[in-house]
């Protein structure tokens, strides 16, 4: 993948000045299925991203960047994605939007604003793509969403599926253990996977299955299949931002740990705490002489 845009590091708290270029589209996602099959497509990358300055640094090197409801628990400490809101999903969204310039945009739909009706569902996919800007919108769900995907398709607004493990559904499935196991419940999940995905889906991420279900699915599908917790032949892949960079000690199986940032911030504000205590910060360098 290739990108043009320099970050303006030196405004790391506004929009950085971006060199002309192309935001990738929702057709051209959707396209990447035929090219992966026919060799001539590299697999989709997708992170989730909640804050503009997130998005600025992870936006060159993704095709996808998901405001996920995830942000309930990394970013308000909630016990689940239940309580998330229409309202902090747009605030976050139009961060960023605001924050990339290369990326499709896809924010989720949190739980209670889509699963009442197709109408409910496109007053607030609606609200969303107002108040962000993104070009997409996610919901959970399979057969009984289909018709939900299909109406908001219909009407000019591009949805990504999301089948497998499905988070808002904690509660009815009793935990975020992988599923699949049972043949019946693998059956309904490649169904599900498939009705959404006729229903008008661009994409589908496969979450938290037993990994033939995922390649089942991705070979069946006619859209990409984005997978988290699912199979390296899916179409793409996903991770929580946060869980990938090692702000978290406990991740779940699926997540490769790609740094350390917890210990990263936790070494950094001891070292800082430890020279305010000691009078060590600031030192004439960082403090303003009169003229
Ligand atoms: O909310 C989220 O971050 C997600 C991904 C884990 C797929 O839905």
């Amino acid at each position: 993948m290739s990108t043009t845009f320099t970050i303006n590091s030196a405004t790391s708290r506004a929009n950085p000045v971006s060199a002309p270029m192309k935001r990738l589209t929702v057709p051209a996602v959707r396209d990447r299925k035929a090219k992966i099959a026919a060799g001539t497509g590299e697999p989709l990358v997708m992170l989730t991203a909640y804050t503009v300055r997130m998005a600025q640094l992870m936006d060159p090197h993704c095709d996808l960047l998901l405001v996920g409801d995830s942000l309930g628990q990394v970013i308000y400490g909630l016990p689940s994605t239940v309580p998330v809101t229409l309202e902090m999903m747009a605030a976050h969204a139009a961060a960023v939007v605001r924050g990339s310039y290369h990326a499709v945009v896809v924010v989720d739909m949190p739980f209670g604003s889509y699963e009442a009706s197709p109408q409910q569902a496109f007053e607030s996919a609606a609200y969303l793509m107002k108040q962000s800007g993104a070009a997409a919108v996610k919901l959970e769900g399979g057969v009984a969403m289909a018709p939900t995907v299909a109406f908001l398709s219909e009407r000019g607004i591009p949805v990504m599926g999301h089948v497998g493990l499905t988070p808002q559904a904690v509660n009815a499935l009793g935990g975020y253990g992988a599923r699949g196991r049972s043949q019946a419940e693998a059956d309904k999940i490649v169904g599900d996977a498939r009705a959404v995905a006729e229903a008008g889906a661009f994409a589908v991420v496969i979450e938290g299955v037993v990994e033939p279900i995922a390649i089942e699915i991705t070979n069946t599908v006619a859209v990409p299949t984005i997978g988290i917790g699912a199979s390296a032949q899916c179409d793409g892949q996903v991770l929580v931002a946060e869980d990938m960079l090692g702000l978290f000690e406990r991740v779940p199986r699926f997540v490769k740990r790609y740094g350390d940032m917890a210990g990263f911030v936790a070494e950094r504000a001891q070292a800082y705490a430890a020279e305010v205590r000691s009078r060590a910060f600031p030192t004439d360098e960082q403090t303003y002489a009169p003229r």
